[in-house]
């Protein structure tokens, strides 16, 4: 029988109640011994468990029990795979409930804003449908087992750079479209038990003194019903906090905090219902854990590890193929570099998991009965050139038919805690690669990297394979996606940029002032990239296939929409190839309205189809008025202007083979309010204000009203940007004249 939190609460001392306000310890909850009330147990995600025990840190330093480590966001994300992903989190769900965990501390969706933030291996993608439809398989996934997630950290976390105190500093429209979407998608798809609250600053506002994002967003705009935790350390006034909305303080002991509660309730300063309304998030969550905990449940990590170097082979994205992948057994083949032997599979800080076991790709041959030559070539934990191993390598692939040379960043290079100052792979890594490619002309590369990284050789070697941190896996996903077993099926989340430099955050990312300027606004990743015309590295949503496919022949279920309808749009794809392969059909609205400042295309649909070679199958995606909206400040609302909308359809945002479009009608208007800085050309846009703008300047002309077409442009332009308060200064009118003309334009748009 569900408890009942309510009668719980009623029963408690105003101190009980504060006391479950904060945690006792890293990872627990306090318990109320008089009233039966254990203590509950979270832990760090996401793609595995940190269970740590009473020596708890979170920055990973410190061991926890050995679990299962999955493929890292980065990988996951590159899947485009709800179902895959849901599979996943049902997984670590199972695992959690044999562990005794209430909560898991993912998934982490900020955005990836720079591809220089050191914990992009962890966060999704730098869009934001993308990330919150995968956040939403996850959550979905997790918590079917009645366990609880996390999802982390809200908001505009998307550095680590002075990560505890920096200001974000970024308009409503940017928050709503492209920092915000993947917690709300989450919310709203998902109802995630718990939110975790950033260490940032939003304009000024600590998140966890943030009412505006806490209660008005996040509970009153998209219906959250859990409990929201700080991050560790996050909390910042912890009265403030609870009339913010801020429930759990986490790690403990918060008894300090928990006593500024009591003290601010007893002077009157915060509502003791604010109190309760907190504690009573905080049980709900708990006790729908406990209510419902499955004994017994075990789980088998042998079978858990094999699960996921099949979620890997699923994410993995071929970057590059001139057609020498897949290899076959038979080829003479060496494999370069270290990460052969000893892959990086995970990242640092939180989400670092005491791993079962790992299997490489040299393992990975071995257990099918295949010995690999291998040469070190370089180390896989530092930037140092060894000239003998470099000419080993050369040597050795000079002998081969195919070198494969396994390379990445080492852990140093990209960890939670620091961001990278560069998007540069070690220089011993580039220079080894150039050596061999100059005498192998068969060069395959796998990367095993947690972001983008500068790639000089690209144009030099055969293929690139995308392994990003595959989890403890990687080997076998390796293997089998390389000798063909596996058709890769990944596509990027994120774009590469050919330098950092072309990032629209670059001069704006970590800069010495503790305020981070989010100038670029909404032209994140490839909205940027796009509008810029910018040539990239390896585009959004890039990623091939063994086989090839056509994706053409859209159409809509009807030509036009409003705000209450939806419209199904479908496409045929086929596997043209002659191996079976797995295709991702990407759908991108564009706004042909004319309406400004809106990005070229932005993704709002997609769907991973399996194809024999030959087979066509048609691909349906809905859409609705939100799919063609901008968050419109004036309104305080999602608006789509009405007019045409392009449909894309593609398998990357480069490449976008077939299209269609729709007519959209809205009753929303946005408002309008007149005053001295209105200028005329807006006025003459309004159907409303146009007439009395016409007849003012009829009046005023002595002449005949000039033609617009006859008019000089110069005088058509002074004319459009005019305020109306300068009509004064050229003599038009006074100031009572002024005010008549104002309130008579704004009783038109009343009207
Ligand atoms: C991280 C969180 C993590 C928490 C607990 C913090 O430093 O930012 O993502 O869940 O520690 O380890």
């Amino acid at each position: 029988m569900a408890t009942d939190v309510k009668a719980l609460v009623a029963q408690m001392t105003l101190e009980e109640k504060a006391s479950l306000l904060g945690g006792e310890s890293f990872w627990f909850t306090k318990p109320v011994e008089r009233l039966g009330i254990p203590k509950f147990m979270v832990s760090d995600g996401p793609h595995g468990l940190r269970k740590q025990d009473e020596q708890g840190d979170h920055l990973g330093v410190n061991d926890s029990i050995v679990a299962v480590c999955w493929p890292a966001a980065c990988a996951t994300t590159s899947s485009f795979d709800r179902d895959l992903i849901q599979k996943m989190g049902e997984a670590i769900g199972d695992e959690c409930q044999a562990e005794n965990l209430s909560v898991v501390l993912g998934p982490a969706v900020c955005i990836k804003r720079s591809p220089l933030c050191g914990r992009n291996f962890e966060y999704m993608s730098e869009d934001p449908y993308l990330a919150g439809e995968m956040a939403a398989a996850y959550i979905n996934g997790v918590q079917s087992k009645n366990i609880g997630t996390s999802i982390k950290h809200f908001a505009a976390n998307n550095q680590e750079y002075y990560r505890m105190s920096n200001d974000s500093v970024a308009s409503e429209r940017t928050l709503r479209e492209i920092y915000f979407p993947a917690f709300e998608t989450a919310v709203k798809k998902a109802q995630p038990w718990t939110v975790m609250c950033s260490y940032n600053k939003i304009n000024g506002v600590y998140s966890a003194d943030n009412e505006w994002l806490l209660t008005d967003v996040l509970r009153k705009d998209w219906g959250f019903k859990g409990y929201v935790m700080t991050d560790w350390g996050a909390v910042n006034d912890r009265v403030q906090d609870v009339r913010a909305g801020l429930d759990l303080e986490m790690p403990g002991d918060t008894s300090l905090n928990d006593a500024k509660i009591v003290a601010a309730v007893k002077a009157g300063e915060l509502d003791e219902a604010l109190v309760d309304r907190a504690v009573e998030n905080v049980l709900r969550v708990c006790y729908q854990y406990l209510d419902n905990k499955q004994e017994g449940v075990v789980f088998d990590r042998d079978a858990d590890h094999e699960k996921s170097a099949a979620v890997e082979a699923e994410c993995a994205v071929l970057l590059e193929n001139n057609g020498i992948l897949p290899l076959n057994r038979s080829q003479k083949v060496v494999y370069i570099g270290e990460y052969a032997a000893k892959p990086r599979f995970q990242g640092g800080g939180s989400s670092h998991i005491n791993s079962s076991k790992v299997v490489s790709a040299l393992d990975a041959a071995k257990a099918k009965g295949y010995e690999v030559e291998y040469v070190k070539g370089f180390p896989f934990d530092k930037d140092e050139t060894d000239e003998a191993e470099i000419q080993k390598a050369v040597e050795a692939a000079k002998n081969a038919e195919v070198a494969v040379i396994f390379a990445g960043l080492p852990d140093v290079f990209e960890s939670e805690g620091y961001d990278r100052p560069n998007m540069d792979m070690p220089a011993c890594q580039n220079k080894l690669i150039a050596a061999v490619a100059a005498v192998q002309p068969n060069t395959v590369v796998v990367l095993h990297n947690g972001a983008p990284v500068e790639t000089p050789w690209a144009d030099d070697v055969a293929a690139i394979l995308e392994m990003y941190l595959g989890g403890q896996g990687v080997g076998q996903a390796t293997d089998a996606l390389l000798y063909g077993e596996k058709n890769p099926s990944g596509h990027l989340a994120e774009t590469f940029p050919l330098r950092v430099q072309d990032n629209p955050s670059y001069l704006n990312f970590n800069t010495s002032s503790r305020t981070c300027n989010y100038a670029e606004g909404v032209y994140v990743g490839y909205r940027y990239y796009d509008a810029k015309e910018m040539p990239v590295r390896w585009a959004f949503g890039h990623g091939l296939s063994y086989t090839t496919f056509k994706i053409e022949n859209a159409r809509v279920s009807a030509p036009t929409m409003d705000d209450d309808s939806t419209v199904t749009v479908c496409v045929d794809v086929t596997n043209t190839g002659d191996r079976a392969g797995k295709e991702v059909v990407q759908l991108y609205v564009s706004d042909k309205t004319g309406t400004p400042d809106r990005p070229i295309k932005e993704l709002k649909g997609f769907e991973k189809v399996e194809l024999q070679p030959g087979e066509t199958k048609t691909v349906a995606i809905e859409i609705d008025a939100r799919a063609l909206s901008y968050f419109e400040e004036r309104l305080g609302d999602w608006y789509a202007a009405p007019g045409t909308y392009q449909i894309l359809l593609g398998d990357a945002s480069d490449n976008i083979t077939a299209c269609t479009e729709i007519t959209f009608s809205t009753k929303k208007v946005v408002p309008m309010v007149v005053g001295g800085d209105t200028a005329i050309g807006e006025l003459m846009e309004n159907p409303k204000t146009a007439p009395i703008i016409a007849e003012m300047s009829k009046q005023a002309s002595s002449n005949a009203p000039i033609a617009m077409e006859d008019a000089d442009p110069m005088m058509v332009a002074m004319m459009k940007f005019m305020p109306l308060k300068s009509l004064k200064s050229f003599g038009m009118m006074d100031d009572a004249q002024a005010m008549a003309l104002i309130d008579t334009l704004n009783a038109a748009l009343k009207n």
